[in-house]
């Protein structure tokens, strides 16, 4: 499951705030000047315009990369609505294909926010019952939750499991389990290095156990769930949760 979220695909990196940086690329010298964020009075003044677009391209060359990148650039305009403007940079594959605003990228770790959304939405959710909080114990809906440590183990809410504070260190190593399910029936079996709550350690088997809480709470599989509920809402109708991981030989060789 950890690999399902890790290859979680969007079609777009969003830079809501970014164009700042993007408009003010750090090697050239004919860089134009960096503007305050402004929100656009008209929907008509673009960010990604002919010379943005030429300053992207110049950061791709710069890092002699042979990909590329999807931006986009996402503002409210001031009757509360959204401007929206996406592109795509550089190249999708070996063969030349260029990327546009509809190519996929793997997101990694940005995918745990889509778990805290899910999360999020599921506490909105009235028709649960019964609701959940922030506050709720892991221990209260995870029916295979259980940590070495008595105490994480009874304490552990839905936010300390977010916020990487149960006193476990990564174990990212541990050998993959089947389901999800069994995934969590071997948390037990980690040591933990610190006391509940004394640190900060990253943990990614704790957004694994926030992927299981819409099957656990609705029975709806979690990819269905920020499918259904979070990317076709939003219109991203060309981003995806992988079904399955590309296997290493499937990559290009270079
Ligand atoms: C809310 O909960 C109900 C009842 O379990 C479920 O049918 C529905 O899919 C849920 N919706 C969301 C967005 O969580």
């Amino acid at each position: 499951m950890l690999r399902l979220l890790e290859y979680l695909v969007l079609s777009t990196v969003f830079l809501s705030s970014w164009h700042g940086v993007v408009a003010n690329p750090i090697s050239t010298d004919q860089s134009p000047p960096q503007r305050p964020f402004q929100f656009s009075e008209s929907g008509s003044d673009m960010i990604l315009t002919d010379t943005v677009d030429a300053a992207i391209d110049s950061i791709l060359k710069d890092f002699k990369t042979p990909g590329g990148v999807g931006v986009a650039v996402v503002r409210k305009t001031p009757d509360a609505g959204w401007n929206v403007e996406a592109k795509g940079y550089g190249f999708a594959k070996l063969d030349g294909t260029k990327i546009t605003e509809e190519t996929l990228f793997g997101i990694g770790s940005n995918s745990k926010l889509f778990d805290i959304l899910a999360t999020g939405l599921l506490i909105s959710n009235k028709s649960l019952s019964p609701g959940i909080s922030w506050k709720t114990k892991i221990a209260s809906i995870v029916p295979e939750w259980q940590l070495m440590d008595p105490i994480a183990s009874a304490e552990t809410t839905i936010l300390d499991a977010m916020s990487h504070r149960t006193g476990l260190p990564r174990h990212d190593l541990i050998l993959p389990a089947e389901t999800v399910s069994d995934e969590i029936h071997r948390l037990r079996y980690l040591k933990p290095s610190t006391g509940f709550r004394e640190h900060w350690q990253y943990n990614n088997h704790m957004y694994t156990v926030l992927s299981y809480l819409p099957p656990v709470l609705t029975g709806i599989p979690f990819e269905t769930y920020v499918t259904d509920f979070i990317l076709r809402p939003l219109g991203m109708s060309s981003s995806t949760c992988a079904e399955k991981i590309p296997s290493l030989t499937e990559f290009p060789k270079s």
